[in-house]
């Protein structure tokens, strides 16, 4: 029991509330961790009216990158202020769906993807130039659940501060920029490094998603 891994001690005390109080004790992670869809509780979870229930504890997952100022039209009023104060975009996955990618390339079902957009900031503390992050202004969640969604993945806007998110009707530009632009499987792994470097490796890098 002493040597037992934050993660195995994490699995134990979440799955007997996922599957059932008991009947779980005792059984390895490796039997969740072998399935390719996300094991170990990380799977998405909506209410009865369709909303996506926002992780929680999304800030111990797996961070992907962070984008600074991103934006993506030519809007020059736009820019100007992005410039002068851009939003951070932090991007995180669950962890056995990290995982899974390491080997693949590519997301398994039940994939859930968290982009966290906090402020920057540039006076406090001993700061005399850069910036730093703020705090968080919105959060956007994506799911792969192949079942539940025709196109396979789902957009979700999740106000700060509430446990849920409303999903973007598939008309929302979200689903045609990801299915058009992204690099791997819906996703901007082109902005993500080392999943770039791991999805090349796969052959599953859509090359054409760089051109500009
Ligand atoms: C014009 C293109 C475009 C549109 C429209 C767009 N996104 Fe994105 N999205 C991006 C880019 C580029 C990134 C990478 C951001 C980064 O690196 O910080 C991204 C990243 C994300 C991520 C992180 C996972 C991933 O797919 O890489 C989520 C979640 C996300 N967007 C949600 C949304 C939602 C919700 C909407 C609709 C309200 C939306 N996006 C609309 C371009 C777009």
């Amino acid at each position: 029991m002493k040597f037992r891994s934050a993660r195995t001690i994490f699995l134990m005390a979440l799955l007997p509330a996922v599957l059932g109080a008991g009947l779980v004790i005792g059984r390895t992670p490796a039997a969740a961790q072998s399935s390719q869809s996300a094991g170990g509780g990380e799977a998405p979870a909506y209410d009865s009216s369709g909303q996506v229930m926002m992780p929680a504890n999304y800030r111990d997952w797996v961070w992907l990158s962070s984008g600074l100022g991103m934006s993506y039209n030519d809007g020059v009023g736009g820019a100007v202020e992005r410039a002068r104060r851009p939003n951070f975009t932090n991007v995180f996955v669950n962890p056995s769906s990290y995982r899974s990618f390491q080997q693949t390339g590519t997301w398994p079902d039940k994939t859930t993807l968290v982009l966290e957009i906090r402020g920057s900031e540039t006076t406090g503390s001993i700061n005399k130039g850069g910036q730093y992050q703020g705090g968080v202004r919105a959060l956007e969640v994506e799911v792969k659940d192949k079942k539940k969604f025709p196109g396979n993945w789902a957009f979700f806007s999740v106000k700060v501060g509430e446990d849920r998110g409303t999903q973007f009707p598939a008309s929302a530009e979200c689903y045609s920029c990801h299915a058009q632009n992204g690099a791997v499987d819906n996703t901007f792994v082109q902005f993500y490094p080392t999943l770039a470097e791991v999805a090349r490796r796969k052959g599953t890098f859509r090359e054409s998603s760089e051109q500009k």
